[in-house]
């Protein structure tokens, strides 16, 4: 496995592969992020991994200086997974046209990408920019690695939707893999923030993926009064100590809020305990 920062250097290593899987990640690496490298195994004959904390993705009060960093670690994990090259850019090259300032990367808003509308719904509302810096590093990584398929965790589901459109707006001849989410056996969706919890709050925190399945079989047992599901489920959530964000229930194909003529569904949700954000969602097809 060969460790690349610079982008010439990867362009060199990967000039005669035919068949790249690419599978981007901010590093601390676990066992949701390895399932896309296990699924990239399968199917492509070059895996590429990049590690790298997005500086334009954070907002001014997020965890950006407090993010895990574990590449050591990290690598370990990748060469067992069998990955071929791991991608590791510095802020610098991602963004040469970067200034520094009190509040972070600030870009030439010609440089970045605008992703669709949705990206100011959901976890856009109260994390502004975060999608169009979602949508610039992965346009941007995908122009370094070119890969043929990349992969993307169904646990950020919106971000998947916001790829899926860049891919499609932008004419990206890349092929999006959908990895499922691995959860803890409590059910609590593995994620490189779960770090930040107590062991008393990482017990609590089972609770968001519980509520999602309570309306999930609420729904399925014909209650389609949608609002007040979301608004039981906050009500709970927020009796158990989270700060919600929100609940809802959308089309799974276009996020769009429910209708009763939807036939696939997702429930997704966003609530702090403590100072964590998590999120979470499920499918659900009538
Ligand atoms: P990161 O949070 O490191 O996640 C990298 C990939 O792993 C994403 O596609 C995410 O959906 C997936 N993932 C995370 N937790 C998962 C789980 N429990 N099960 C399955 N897949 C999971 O998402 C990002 O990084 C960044 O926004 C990135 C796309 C790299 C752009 O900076």
């Amino acid at each position: 496995m060969q460790i690349i920062s610079s982008t010439n250097a990867l362009r060199l290593a990967l000039k005669t592969q035919a068949n790249i899987g690419f599978v981007p990640t901010m590093g601390n690496l676990h066992a949701g992020h390895i399932h896309l490298v296990n699924l990239a195994k399968q199917q492509c004959n070059c895996v590429v991994v990049s590690i790298f904390v997005n500086p334009l993705q954070f907002g001014a009060n997020e965890d950006l200086a407090n993010y895990p960093r574990t590449l050591e670690a990290d690598c370990e994990k990748l060469k067992a997974a069998g990955c071929d090259t791991v991608f590791t850019p510095t802020v610098a090259e991602m963004y040469p046209q970067m200034a520094q300032s009190a509040t972070g990367i600030q870009l030439n808003q010609s440089m970045t990408i605008v992703p669709p509308d949705i990206a100011n719904d959901l976890c856009g509302a109260s994390r502004p920019g975060h999608f169009a810096g979602v949508a610039t590093v992965v346009a941007k990584l995908f122009n370094m690695v070119q890969p043929q398929t990349a992969f993307f965790g169904k646990k950020d589901f919106q971000q998947l939707f916001v790829i899926r459109e860049l891919v499609k707006q932008l004419n990206y001849p890349i092929q999006i893999v959908a990895g499922e989410t691995v959860r803890e056996t409590s059910g609590l969706a593995l994620s490189s923030r779960n770090g930040y919890l107590s062991a008393a709050q990482k017990q609590q925190a089972a609770a968001l993926n519980e509520t999602l399945h309570e309306i999930a079989l609420a729904i399925q047992a014909q209650n389609t009064n949608f609002e007040s599901l979301e608004n039981a489920a906050k009500t709970k959530l927020n009796r158990l100590g989270w700060q919600v964000d929100y609940v809802t229930v959308r089309n799974a194909l276009n996020l769009q809020p429910a209708t009763l003529a939807d036939q696939h569904l997702v429930i997704l949700a966003a609530a702090k305990i403590g100072n964590t954000r998590l999120i979470d969602n499920i499918e659900l097809s009538l």
